[in-house]
């Protein structure tokens, strides 16, 4: 489960479907077996971050095809006196290969910081699994010209710590706050920016090499039509897909159109 992306997939495409809070065990069940059928012709690497309640029955069904079973949050603690908390250990043994991390939703409606992200993220990769480490900056940010400030305090605040050797394991999703979930998709332009910026910084932390091999995904109101062109730009190699990763049919269209 956790060799089926991005171990061999640097600067392979990798498409992340975040269902946040939404679905059933029934539905989560149909909509995986349908995409394992889907998922044979597709040339990108798939991944779907499924709400804790689903990873078992996910990865279950998953098993066998190319789609990777993910969740979307988990304890900065091991196991222990954390009621209401699922570790790292927990995810694991329920068959998530990978977790997304730093959500722009945490941030602003469970207040996570750029401290606590980083002590998850080394939670995460010292159990094996990858992790989504996301950034961006909010519009208000972006209007009073903090975008970089904001990008570069993120990412080394997330990184602070993490070995090199751990990066590989480490896929970065730039979603500026602004774009998600309204239909707002950031110009091709920002973005080519943003990802320069983020491979610039990781860069000077980890090295020009690394920097090279990383993943970065956008993410933020993706859909079928404009997956194309951000594809387009070689500094975008995959999305973060929220919305249009509900709808079976809209994801599988978003991934017809990345693997062209
Ligand atoms: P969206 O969400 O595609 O609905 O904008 C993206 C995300 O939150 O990861």
């Amino acid at each position: 489960m956790t060799e089926k992306f991005m171990k061999e997939s640097r600067r392979h495409t990798v498409v992340i479907g975040n269902w946040k809070m939404h679905k059933t065990i029934a539905e989560a069940k149909s909509y995986v077996s349908a995409l394992a059928l889907f998922s044979n012709h597709c040339r990108v690497h798939i991944g779907l971050a499924v709400p804790f309640t689903m990873i078992l029955t996910a990865a279950e069904v998953a098993r066998g095809s190319p789609i990777s079973i993910g969740a979307q949050n988990v304890s900065p603690f091991d196991n222990g006196p954390f009621t209401g908390e699922i570790s790292s250990q927990m995810l694991k043994d329920a068959g998530a290969s990978f977790v997304i991390l730093g959500h722009s939703e945490r941030r602003r409606l469970f207040l996570e910081d750029d401290e606590v992200i980083n002590k998850k993220l080394k939670k995460v990769l010292a159990e094996g699994m990858r992790a989504v480490v996301c950034v961006g900056e909010t519009l208000s940010e972006r209007e009073s010209g903090k975008t970089e400030i904001v990008l570069l305090r993120q990412l080394e605040g997330c990184f602070q710590g993490i070995k090199k050797e751990q990066m590989s394991d480490v896929i970065i999703a730039y979603e500026p706050v602004w774009a998600i979930g309204t239909g707002v998709v950031a110009t091709i332009d920002i973005v080519k920016t943003v990802h320069r910026l983020c491979r610039q910084v990781i860069a000077r932390q980890f090295g020009e090499s690394i920097a090279e091999a990383i993943v970065i995904q956008y993410g933020g109101s993706v859909n079928p039509e404009n997956a194309v062109d951000l594809l387009a730009s070689q500094d975008v190699d995959g999305f973060l897909v929220g919305t249009s990763s509900l709808s079976l049919e809209s994801f599988c269209e978003i991934l017809k159109n990345s693997s062209a």
